[in-house]
């Protein structure tokens, strides 16, 4: 299973690269923008840091949503560096802009996905990603693990080549729950990646190791 960070702050990438588990990074427009990042020259300068710090996919998110404005804007993205993987929304004109990158050999992700039919759609049109939502879903009371289910079964069924993303991925039990699933990658904050660590246990057996070495070697 693959661990990307879901963020643009380049401390955390950092962090998430020094302890040796990052696959790769995704960002979206929110995320660009709680980092203060504006301006199309910041905005790219900024996806070249990341890829600079990251050896792995960095999915970069059109702005456009009209076809010839996210092909305009996913191949300026896309001539950045090789890592970059061109973010497309779930739309129409998204679905044509999927298959127009796929043709050229350009990376994709559709993001925004909140059903099966339309991952199944993404992976029509050849994206190598597709992003279900997992905690969106949940907020609005569906199950969000179950659509990561319902996708992975799809998927699996074809042998489509896609790989499945669980996005909005919030908490240790979301992450688990999709490495069961089979879900090929995460992404989440580096807070979710950190909370594997923990264990009550493992603090409390380290605290009584070095305790008895104190005492033994007193
Ligand atoms: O990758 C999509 C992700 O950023 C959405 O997460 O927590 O804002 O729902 P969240």
């Amino acid at each position: 299973m693959k661990f990307f960070l879901d963020t643009a702050n380049l401390k955390e990438i950092q962090e998430a690269v020094e302890l040796g588990v990052l696959d790769g990074v995704t960002t979206n427009p929110s995320l660009m923008a709680k980092e203060g990042i504006k301006g199309t020259d910041a905005v790219m300068s900024h996806y070249k840091q990341i890829c600079e710090i990251v050896d792995g996919d960095v999915s970069a998110e059109v702005i456009a949503t009209d076809f010839e404005g996210m092909i305009r804007e996913g191949e300026a993205l896309a001539e950045l560096h090789p890592n970059i993987v061109v973010k497309v929304p779930m739309i129409k004109e998204g679905v044509k802009a999927i298959r127009y990158f796929s043709d050229k050999g350009i990376k994709t992700n559709c993001t925004l996905i909140f059903s099966a039919g339309q991952a199944l759609l993404a992976a029509k049109a050849g994206a190598t990603y597709v992003s279900p939502f997992v905690g969106r879903l949940d907020d609005i009371g569906h199950d969000g693990l179950q659509l990561v289910q319902q996708i992975v079964d799809i998927f699996s069924n074809y042998g489509y080549p896609t790989q499945v993303l669980a996005a909005s991925v919030r908490h240790v039990p979301h992450l688990l729950q999709c490495a069961e699933l089979g879900a090929d990658v995460v992404t989440c904050p580096l807070s979710v990646i950190t909370g594997l660590l923990n264990h009550p246990l493992t603090d409390k057996g380290l605290a009584t190791f070095l305790a008895d070495h104190q005492k033994a070697n007193s």
